[in-house]
């Protein structure tokens, strides 16, 4: 199952979160999650765990797998976004990176449309097959685009039933930009506790889980859950042979309370 990046490369349509996950822990997870058929694997230089979820290479041919990583805050700007990415491509091992995302637009720092002319020359270079932005707002995107020419590809933002990210989406859409959900399953309990997603749950012999995710593939995102439980991981991936109606998903639609567990794009600083 993959969808199609505005540059003609497929990308799976959904993936194994990283954060928060140790080298040790990421090696484990990794290993496990491509024996159950994961394909995408979602790293950060920001998590220290690029050298465990290298591993993944170590099962399964190179072009079958999707590797996505990110250049953290203190390497904004030209120069240091491109030592950023040897420095990421050298823990992971690969000789090329699937997708590259800047992972926080820190406009504070006025930097992040210099990054992304490195992130433009990596992908001319063949170093990067698809770059995009992570928690990026449209004005951001529209700005890196306008001084560039060169769209992202995929925005990765926090999305789940309590932050649906509607607008945002549609924007997207307009666009032809992949939503790439992060903490799709609300990080667990609060959520999937929801009677709303447990009634749905029941009613399609289903876990919470399962719900959540498939809510996230008709929404059209691809969700990247964190799971370092290998029955978790198995049931997250899958998604695939059951839908919601209409109305299921309108039973869903109260959740969106509007709060973000995590930062604000405009505000949060991850050096
Ligand atoms: P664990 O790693 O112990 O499985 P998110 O991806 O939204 O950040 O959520 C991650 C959290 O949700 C983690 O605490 C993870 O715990 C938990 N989680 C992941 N998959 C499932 C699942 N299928 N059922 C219940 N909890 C899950």
């Amino acid at each position: 199952m993959t969808v199609m990046l505005a540059d003609g490369r497929p990308m799976p349509r959904l993936g194994l979160g990283t954060w928060p996950m140790n080298d040790e822990e990421a090696r484990q997870a990794v290993t496990h999650a491509i024996s159950l058929g994961y394909r995408l694997i979602d790293t950060a230089a920001s998590y220290g765990n690029e050298a465990g979820a290298a591993v993944a290479q170590a099962s399964v041919a190179r072009e079958e797998l999707f590797v996505t990583t990110k250049l953290r805050g203190s390497h904004h700007g030209y120069d240091a976004a491109l030592r950023g990415f040897e420095e990421s491509r050298a823990r992971l091992g690969l000789d090329y990176v699937d997708l590259y995302l800047i992972h926080w637009p820190l406009p504070g720092r006025g930097l992040y449309i210099d990054t992304w002319r490195a992130f433009v020359h990596l992908r001319e270079q063949g170093l990067v097959h698809s770059i995009g932005v992570s928690n990026f707002t449209p004005e951001q995107i529209d700005r890196i685009t306008g001084e560039t020419g060169v769209a992202p590809v995929v925005n990765q933002v926090e999305m789940h039933p309590g932050f649906p990210q509607d607008e945002l989406r549609a924007w997207h859409a307009e666009h032809d930009i992949v939503t790439e959900s992060w903490s799709p399953l609300g990080r667990g309990s609060k959520l999937l506790d929801e009677p709303a997603v447990t009634d749905l749950a029941a009613a399609h012999g289903r876990t919470p889980a399962q719900v959540v995710l498939r809510w996230h593939v008709q929404m059209g995102a691809v969700p990247i859950p964190k799971s370092a439980d290998p029955e978790r991981m198995r049931q997250n991936l899958e998604v695939f042979d059951f839908s919601l109606s209409s109305e299921d998903l309108a039973r869903l639609e109260p959740l969106a309370t509007g709060g973000r567990l995590g930062g604000d794009p405009d505000t949060h600083v991850e050096l």
